[in-house]
């Protein structure tokens, strides 16, 4: 198959872990380039290549594809630590990347002290339920502008910036000595990143040269809608925009630069961490969901909270990120269950019908779904590969979906594996 000739985002539309990574695996046989343009090791995107899951964390999602240069933008934090060992457990598979990899020297460096702070937090009052990667306190740095980037590796000011940042963690935990000295994170950050300093570079030009020259783009998003700083379920959130204004930011190129978005979702929702989840399920549904679907955290191992697909916060999704078409996922996990929830709206604790998700956190409480229902299916779509073949039921559920979210379904996927789901 050709190479594409549009420029394509692949975000998440839920609250993470839609199967982002398994679709822009697949995409990625048609592109020439894949960017990842902000978070960091907080994500967790699999790979399943004949039977084998594999875990990127910071890696985009394109490695397995040898023609796919990988990006990694100025939007993106970045822990060398963490990177190292991906780099190797790619190797150990046959897979260097070295060669097809440019990391912006403008992204920013996660350093133990980030992680100190992230996780001394999470103890206080205010859990989010962070991942622990130190994500937070690496973008306040970056807004505090005492951040530490990757292009400052290759420069003979990066002690005295490491340096900075300790004397301040030291003061905000009161207890430096269970801290890694300035000079001893510096020695290991340069260690790690001697054998990248190749990589290290302009992204907004390299970009902005391939999109000239025609050379496709696929950008692949992280975390996802419903967990943007801005648009998300605040406090409850990463520290990154998600959604897609992220995008320009995290790469310096302009929205001309894009064709289209495809949102992605499971065919149910997920939540891991704290924080609103209205169609959450606590009951044996919960349980089949989970146990059927896996649903424990890629990053972290975590149970994730399972519900029905919530319509009302995907229309808002699709809307903010100007998704074209959606990709549904996981539909196989529903196989089995008699009945299938969609909640089309939510009522607020004073009787108010809401049809978008609200702004602030009070609002959320107290919200009670408003359910439609579905009738489920026996004959298992998993594995299905083209729509005669799902069940009546479950192509019915699925343009339930396309009517509720006002967007229309592109792909559906139906187990884990690349050769499992089809195109509409
Ligand atoms: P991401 O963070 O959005 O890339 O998603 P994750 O990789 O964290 O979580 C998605 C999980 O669902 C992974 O374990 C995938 O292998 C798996 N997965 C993806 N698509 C399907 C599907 O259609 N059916 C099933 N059963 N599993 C899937
Ligand atoms: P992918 O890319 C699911 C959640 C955490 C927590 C909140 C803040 O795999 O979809 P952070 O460590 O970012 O400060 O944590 O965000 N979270 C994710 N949940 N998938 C992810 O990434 C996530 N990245 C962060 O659980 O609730
Ligand atoms: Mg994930």
């Amino acid at each position: 198959m050709g190479k594409s000739a549009e420029n394509i985002a692949v975000l998440g539309l839920q609250w993470g872990d839609e199967g982002k990574g398994k679709l822009v695996d697949l995409l990625s046989a048609n592109f020439s380039n894949v960017v990842r343009f902000q978070g960091g090791n907080n994500a967790g995107h699999t790979v399943v290549i004949n039977g084998e899951s594999i875990a990127l964390h910071q890696v985009p999602s394109g490695a397995h594809h040898p023609g796919c240069f990988l990006v990694i933008g100025s939007g993106s934090v970045l822990d060398f630590d963490i990177f190292h060992e991906e780099l190797e457990s790619l190797r150990k598979r046959g897979i260097d990347i070295l060669d097809r990899l440019l990391l912006s020297d403008k992204a920013h460096i996660i350093l133990p002290y980030h992680i100190a702070i992230d996780k001394w937090r999470e103890g206080g009052s205010i859990r989010i339920g962070t991942t622990g990667r130190g994500i937070g306190p690496t973008y306040e740095a970056k807004a505090a502008r005492h951040g530490v980037r990757v292009g400052d590796i290759k420069t003979s000011g990066l002690l005295e910036k490491i340096v900075t940042l300790y004397k301040e963690t030291s003061l905000i935990l009161g207890n430096s000595a269970s801290l890694p000295t300035p000079e001893t994170v510096s020695e290991k950050l340069l260690e790690l990143a001697s054998p990248l300093l190749n990589c290290i570079g302009n992204v907004h030009e390299y970009l902005y040269d391939a999109w000239r020259q025609g050379k496709s783009i696929l950008f692949e998003g992280a975390q996802a809608t419903m967990l943007d700083i801005d648009h998300g379920t605040y406090p409850f959130v990463t520290s990154s925009n998600c959604t897609i204004g992220g995008l320009f930011t995290g790469t310096g190129l302009p929205p001309k630069a894009l064709n289209k978005v495809i949102g992605v979702a499971k065919a149910y929702t997920t939540r891991v961490g704290a924080g609103p989840f209205p169609s959450e399920l606590t009951d044996s549904i919960c349980e089949h969901i989970r146990d059927v679907g896996h649903e424990y955290g890629t990053t972290t191992g975590r149970p994730r909270r399972c519900g029905w697909f919530d319509a009302a916060a995907l229309r808002y999704a699709c809307r903010v990120n100007g998704v074209d078409a959606l990709g549904i996922m996981k539909l196989d996990v529903l196989d089995g269950l008699e009945r299938i929830g969609i909640v089309t709206a939510y009522k607020s604790k004073d009787g108010k019908l809401l049809h978008t998700p609200p702004s602030s956190i009070q609002d959320w409480e107290g919200m009670e779904p408003v359910v439609d229902y579905f009738d489920g299916w026996s004959a298992p779509t998993k594995g299905a590969k083209s729509w005669s073949s799902l069940p009546s039921q479950a192509q019915k559920y699925l343009k339930g979906i396309e009517k509720t979210v006002e967007t229309p379904i592109a792909y559906v996927s139906t187990g884990p594996d690349r050769e499992e789901g089809l195109f509409v």
